[in-house]
């Protein structure tokens, strides 16, 4: 057994159900002066310390004076398997270069794209270990990643295996870009399709396509989820990013789990979301990188949508692995409290993943993933901007 004891405080999302929405996102439990009770992988009590029971047995124990305990976050959405960085074209972009430009000009996407094939696939079992290490510093505790910087079959299926290893949720972005050896989009779905969805539905979770003007359009988009979907995977979608180009009815048609980005959804896709089971998954860090519009996190909640919140972790358009920076941006930004960003990235990010019955909240029978804060107050995660705020992750009643 391990116990955390004397904490400041325990947090964790309130209820027992998932998605949260509308108020129940901005609900939070918290606990004063209190302990969280592992044993083995999972949680066996979370308390006051007044009530702490005897224990009998062997129990490591670990101070918690200073420090809050929140669930440890979950990523549902990001690009960690990649091989080189962008940082000549962030330079470019510093001088006043769009994304989109770049991206048209055989850049962005496809610069990673040939990087990540130079890689192999050790070098990408390598890359995905560093970014998981990167982002466990940041309290994440389980991760989605997407291939997608592949995008022929050896690479895409590389990416997939090193996620996978690494402990990661594979997505299979099979349809991220169109490579330079097809003439379009329609003959490199017919590839993708035939030769690489097959091998992909055994190592991955979900499928995910870039619905954008320069990547795939509305009727591609449909073409390789309805695929994806016949093939068993869970279907998610790159939407609304620059163009709403119906990405929301289209997630809500085929049952999707999630449409990510949104910055440039209007009211109709608010509502459209709100009134549906397709989780909204808002990337702030990614539109400060880029220097784009946040997306309407606040109107989507109010309209009782629910809303998930991630890093979009890529060396293109967020390169940041940190959640607790994306609880400061959605804090600042997207004007929600740090409960409602709390319970974005902990439960309904755990949702996106088909595991909130495991993973997000500190409370009995939960898979015991503690983020400890070296906080005297637990909403220092969205307060302390850029804060060197992690003090100790538990993963599974262990500390890794
Ligand atoms: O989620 N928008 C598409 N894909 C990624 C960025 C990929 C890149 O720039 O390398 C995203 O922002
Ligand atoms: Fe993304």
């Amino acid at each position: 057994m391990l116990l955390v004891r004397d904490l400041e405080q325990v947090a964790s999302p309130a209820g027992t159900h998932a998605p949260l929405r509308g108020g129940d996102l901005g609900a939070v439990d918290v606990l004063e002066d209190a302990y969280v009770l592992c044993d083995g992988d999972t949680i066996a009590g979370v308390g006051r310390m007044r009530d702490l029971p005897r224990l009998d047995g062997d129990v490591v124990e670990l101070d918690g004076r200073g420090r809050c305990a929140i669930p440890g976050l979950v990523d549902c959405h990001t690009h960690a398997a990649f091989g080189g960085d962008r940082v000549d074209e962030f330079s470019l972009r510093a001088g006043g270069a769009s994304y989109e430009e770049l991206h048209a000009a055989g850049g962005g996407i496809l610069s990673t794209v040939r990087a990540t094939r130079a890689a192999g696939e050790d070098g990408l079992r390598t890359a995905v270990e560093r970014h998981r290490g990167w982002m466990r510093r940041h309290g994440t505790t389980t991760f989605e990643a997407k291939s997608g910087y592949g995008l022929d079959r050896d690479s895409e299926l590389a990416a997939l295996r090193a996620i996978r290893d690494a402990g990661g949720v594979p997505t299979w972005l099979g349809a991220h870009a169109v490579p330079p050896e097809f003439d379009d989009g329609d003959a490199y779905l017919d590839f993708a399709l035939a030769e690489v969805l097959p091998e992909a539905a055994r190592i991955a979770e979900a499928a995910d396509v870039f619905l954008e003007r320069g990547a795939f359009d509305l009727a591609q988009a449909q073409r390789y989820l309805e695929a994806c979907r016949d093939a068993g995977l869970a279907l998610r979608l790159h939407g609304d990013q620059f163009t709403e180009l119906g990405a929301i009815p289209l997630a809500i048609e085929l049952g999707a789990r999630s449409v990510d980005h949104l910055e440039a959804t209007q009211d109709g896709g608010v509502r459209a979301l709100a009134a549906s089971d397709v989780t909204g998954v808002v990337l702030p860090a990614s539109a400060l990188f880029l220097d784009r519009p946040m997306p309407p996190a606040r109107a989507l909640v109010d309209a009782g949508a629910a809303v998930a919140l991630a890093t979009d972790f890529n060396p293109g358009s967020a390169f940041c692995e940190s959640l607790p920076l994306c609880c400061s941006l959605a804090a600042t930004q997207l004007k929600l409290s740090p409960a409602e960003a709390l319970a974005a990235c902990t439960v309904n990010a755990a949702h996106v993943l088909g595991r909130a019955d495991a993973l997000g909240r500190l409370a009995p029978g939960y898979r015991a993933d503690v983020v400890l804060l070296d906080a005297p107050d637990w909403r220092y995660l969205a307060y302390h901007l850029g804060g060197d705020l992690v003090a100790e992750v538990v993963i599974g009643g262990e500390l890794p």
